[in-house]
């Protein structure tokens, strides 16, 4: 799937696009259910929040096929190629949770800032592309972004380790309030299957879900090649050390998997 000069612009103009209607019914569904039965798995890539429920899984393309196939596929993939005009490899891969009721905050920050500052990546050559599984709504923890703040490079940031069960380099209210008054804001809703793509520099955020109505996003983390990590502290496992270049999968792999999938469990 290749980006069209609109979206590109866009892109280059704010910091992030979205594209409904990526993925299909049956591909979410899979997705869906496959993303349960990992959070109910007891394995140290499952990180849960402070009240137990799940936060993020790592990884999950490691040891989940129907994630497997996600990490590879052309729609995600392609677009991130062709931003970066070169080959890309998975720096990290995470289902986000965000659960009914006790999903937490995740506060103001650059993905960017975490991975120059922890994992030595070079350039901000990297970014996330996020596949809704759930419906987000404005009420159970959208991402918020702010437009355009991905042009001021590494902001100045803190390392909280307290607020929630994960470390992250965030901003200050100050900074954030002179982004915002810049950018505007924005918050991301969806339908199940849509895809998000932001500069690994644009500030974003979310706040708690205190609904009944979970908010399940996965993230891959896709790195040009050659602005692979140099100085790695975080495990294997949460920032990824092999830097093989992705080849794409057959656009309709997830879809024939899910169908024999959903098939089998009818
Ligand atoms: C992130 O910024 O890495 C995750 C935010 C979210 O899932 O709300
Ligand atoms: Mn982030």
């Amino acid at each position: 799937m290749k980006l069209n000069k609109d979206q590109i612009r866009q892109f280059a103009d704010e910091g992030w696009i979205f594209l409904p209607e990526c993925f299909s019914e049956d591909e979410v569904a899979v997705l869906k259910a496959e993303a349960e039965n990992i959070y109910n798995e007891d394995r140290p890539e499952v990180w849960r929040e402070t009240s137990g429920a799940p936060r993020t899984a790592f990884a999950a393309h490691t040891y989940n096929e129907a994630f497997s196939i996600l990490g590879r596929h052309p729609r995600l993939i392609e677009p991130l190629e062709q931003v970066f005009n070169e080959k890309v490899y998975m720096h990290q891969y995470k289902i986000n949770a965000k659960a009914k009721f006790t999903g937490d905050v995740w506060q103001w920050h650059q993905d960017y800032g975490t991975w120059a500052r922890d994992d030595g990546m070079p350039e901000p050559r990297a970014m996330n592309i996020a596949v809704f599984l759930d419906e987000v709504f404005p009420f159970n923890g959208p991402l918020m972004l702010i437009p355009q703040s991905h042009k001021h490079g590494v902001l100045d940031a803190g390392h909280d380790t307290s607020t929630t069960s994960y470390p992250l380099w965030t901003l200050s209210e100050d900074a954030v309030e002179n982004l915002v008054d810049q950018g505007g804001l924005i918050a991301q809703t969806g339908k199940p299957g849509g895809v998000l793509m932001f500069h690994g520099n644009l500030v974003h955020g979310s706040a708690g879900n205190i609904t009944p109505f979970p908010r399940k996003i996965v993230y891959l983390t896709l790195n040009a090649v050659s602005n692979y990590i140099r100085k790695p502290t975080r495990e294997e496992w949460i920032a990824h050390q092999d830097f093989t270049p992705i080849e794409s999968c057959a656009d309709n792999a997830l879809q024939a998997y899910a169908q024999a999938y959903l098939q089998k469990s009818a």
